[in-house]
Formats: structure tokens, sequence, C-alpha cells
């Protein structure tokens, strides 16, 4: 079956001259109707780059209602640790309470709405707001007030507890809240996306831990550019990376591009997969001996043992809305051997045309230090505020913003999502992909891109 049959593109309609663009600045509805109908033709307006109202329905659609990601089991280890998150553009305080339970406040005194936590993180049994003395436990439980007795004689203290979020799971070390309280479980959120999870980041009973603080920087482009790109743009290395290969850092780097291929999910999840980019001795995952022992295969079901000592591996992922992966390799100086890493990426929106970029490096517990700290050097040289690939890829993003807030740009063109549609390369669904999902068999279409901006677009209609 090729990806066309599966979306229903008509290839006459997709051959159309392009024009009839609609109502570049209409109705919501109108407008998102739109989107639907020009992404079966591969076609999307530049409007969703740069527009306060998609901008406000983004953080009541989705942001209020997906499971968002907020941080790591390893960031808070033991009761009272805390981090500061963000869920679509309110702060919240991440934090395991002293029954051991994540839980996840608004950062916001109930008295006057004053920042009760200002720390990026810490230890805490109590948050104390500053402004009037109002006391939470680190469960988000009211806990008193200066001159209670005299002040609030009445007080229902059990209503005065800092707003929690209605729903906080994890998998695979991976904490998500959601805001919805009639939320689906976390595990039919993700659906697909567990069994690929499970090969990433469980390849042994230790798992694995952040390594140190996240990374964060603003970048004056939309959030969705950075899960656009990671959930299916591999075409775009050979040319805004070229430099890399050029260099010595990356060698072969058009040839790496070549060998990865898409896996779509249900949901507007994707993952840019791979097939063995590199020679021996690197072994499962891209890893080389003295890490590869150190994971335990017998844990997997057939399937994914078969994608594990396939020699598959998984260069990038977006999990809807805005939960990025990274696990790829390069040198940290011409000549020295390729070291592989893993980062977890969030596109955190600050308005419609400027978001904070979120970069953790995560290492294996079980490996030897001296390769996690080369780990983390190799993931940092790459990405992150002065990452040789970060640098390429948020200039290129940088133009979004303009061209989705320009009346000509919104009344005179669409951006390009045809690779992949019938007739323009040779891109198919594979029929034997042992893993769940629909996988290609190259790189060179848009489907999960397609895809993903599909279900933003039904997101954003949802009541
Ligand atoms: Fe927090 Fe008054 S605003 S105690
Ligand atoms: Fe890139």
């Amino acid at each position: 079956m090729t990806e066309t049959e599966d979306e229903s593109v008509n290839s006459a309609e997709q051959n159309a001259p392009v024009g009839g663009y609609g109502s570049p600045n209409g109705s919501m509805r109108g407008f998102l109707s739109e989107v639907q109908a020009d992404l079966a033709q591969g076609m999307l307006s530049p409007r969703v780059l740069n527009d306060p109202e998609l901008h406000q329905a983004e953080l009541e659609r989705i942001f209020a209602t997906c499971w968002v990601f907020v941080g790591h089991v390893s960031e808070i280890p033991s009761p009272g640790d805390y981090v500061l998150r963000y869920v679509g553009e309110d702060q919240f305080i991440l934090v395991r309470d002293e029954q051991g339970e994540i839980q996840l406040l608004l950062n916001s005194c109930m008295h006057r709405g004053t920042m009760v936590c200002r720390a990026e993180k810490g230890n805490t049994s109590h948050f104390r707001c500053p402004y009037h003395g109002w006391i939470y436990k680190n469960s988000g439980d009211w806990n008193g007030a200066p001159h209670r007795g005299k002040a609030y004689r009445k007080l229902d203290a059990a209503s005065w507890g800092l707003r929690r979020a209605p729903h906080v799971d994890s998998y695979q070390g991976l904490i998500f809240a959601c805001l919805d309280p009639d939320a689906i479980s976390l595990r039919e959120y993700l659906g697909d996306m567990c069994w690929y999870l499970d090969v990433l980041f469980g390849l042994n009973e230790q798992g694995m831990s952040v390594a140190g603080d996240p990374h964060r920087w603003v970048v004056p482009a939309n959030w969705k550019s950075g899960a656009d790109n990671f959930v299916g743009d591999a075409y775009h290395v050979q040319s805004l990376h070229q430099s890399l290969g050029e260099i010595g850092l990356v060698p072969g780097i058009e040839k790496g591009a070549g060998a990865h291929f898409h896996i779509s999910l249900k949901g507007g999840h994707g993952l840019i997969a791979n097939s063995g980019i590199l020679p021996e001795p690197f072994g499962v995952m891209g890893y080389p001996p003295e890490v590869a022992s150190t994971f335990d295969l017998d844990r997997f079901e057939a399937d994914q043992r078969a994608f594990l000592e396939g020699r598959f591996g998984v260069t990038g992922f977006t999990i809807f809305p805005n939960l990025s992966f990274f696990r790829s390799v390069t040198s940290t100086e011409v000549g020295q051997p390729p070291m592989n890493f893993t980062l977890l990426r969030q596109w955190q929106p600050r308005g419609p045309a400027k978001f904070d970029l979120w970069n953790w490096s995560l290492v294996w517990n079980s490996a030897p230090k001296e390769y996690n700290q080369a780990a983390y050097n190799a993931g940092i040289n790459a990405f992150g505020p002065s990452g040789v690939f970060e640098q390429d890829d948020t200039v290129a993003w940088s133009g979004g913003p303009s061209t989705g807030r320009s009346v000509f740009a919104r009344q005179s063109m669409k951006f390009n999502y045809q690779m992949g549609l019938e007739g323009m390369s040779d891109y198919a669904l594979a029929s034997d992909w042992m893993g769940p999902g629909d996988a290609s068999t190259t790189y060179y279409g848009d489907m999960n891109q397609r895809r993903w901006w599909h279900r933003w677009s039904e997101q954003l209609q949802s009541s």
C-alpha cells in the first residue's frame, strides 16, 4: 500500500496549479477545515506559524487537554525534590511529596496569585508565599496562614490548596501531566509509542538519568517548527547540516540521512528511524561493546528484540504536542570517533512567534562514567545553545514567524508538504515492518509531518 492510498489523496487534484487560497485570515473553524483539505494535497498555510488567535486556541485546546511532558523521574528522586516546569505558558512546580507521589502544582498562590516558589529547583517540605505568608505542604495542601486564629477562623483548608494537575503519570522515566480531568490514561495517549519508548529507554533495569539540568534558551520561531522537524524531517540534514560533514565532525552525513525512514503512529506521534548507520563495533542502537554489554535484551518481546538486534535505531521522534527526542552520533573533535548521545527536547510556546527550547541530556545508569561524560559532551556539542546542529536549525526556523504574519504570504503561498505523495517519489509503506505503526521505505516523504499537522488541526477543533 502506498501512503497516498492511505490518505485518499487524489493525484489529479494533487497536481493542480497552486492557487485558490480561500480565507487566509478567516474564521478559525473555516481555516482549520481548509488546513485539513490542504494537507490532503500536501500544502499548509503560513498562517499557522504566527497567529495570535491560533496561539490562544493552542493553549486552550492542546496544552490544557493533551498529556504534556514535564520532566524525568531522575530530576526529583527524593521526597521534597522539586523543579519548575511549564504546561503551555503556565508555570508549575513538579514535586515529589512526602508520600513519594509526584505532584504538579500551579505556581500561583490561592490568596492573590503570587508565585509561591521562585527557585528553579530545590528540596522543601513546604512552600511559603512571600506576600502574606500562606503556607502549603509539598503535596499542595493548604497548611496555614499567619494569625490564622484571628484572620481565618472559618476557612475551609481543604478548599484552598494549590491547584493540582488532575493527572500525572510516567512511562519509562518520562513524566507527563494532563490538565483535563476527563483525560484518557497516559498509556492510552501514548499508544504504540510505548513500544518504541521501551526499546529506547528500557534497555536494562537501571534505565537512564538526566545529566545535569536542562539547558533553556529563547528561539525566535514558532514552537511547532521544532515539533515538525523532529517528527519526520530527515530531508533537511543533507542541506542545512552539510557543513558538519565538510569539516569532518559527521563524516558521511549525506549517507546517514539516506539510511533513515519514517514511522507514523496514531495520535500524531511519529519517529525518524534508521537502519544501522554505524559500522562495527557499534552494536545495539549504535552503542559500543562496553555499553551494549550492560543491556538486557531478554526483557523484550520477540518483535522488539528483532528491532534491537536488527541494527535498527531511532534518530528522533515527536510525541504530540511538544516533546521530541534525539539519539545520534557525532564527534566532539575532528578525527575523534563518533559518540552516541541521547537528548530530550521540548518546544515551549511563548506567544506565536517565540519559544523556549529545553534540552535534557540523558545517560545510561549502567554505563562507565567516562563514556557518559563523553556522550554528554558530544550531545551539547551538537545540540544546545552552542550546538553545531542547533544553530543551523534554529536559524532556519526563525523565518517562520515573518512569513506567517505576512499579508502577502497568507494571500499568495502555501508551504509544500507534497514529498511522498503519489508520483512524487518512491516513498511507500513497508509491508513487513516488525513494529507498530506505518513504516516507510525511504525518508523522501512528509507523511509524519502531514499527520502531525492533521492531529493539530483536529485538536484545535475539539470542544
Ligand atoms: Fe500569597 Fe497573599 S498572595 S499569601
Ligand atoms: Fe536539523
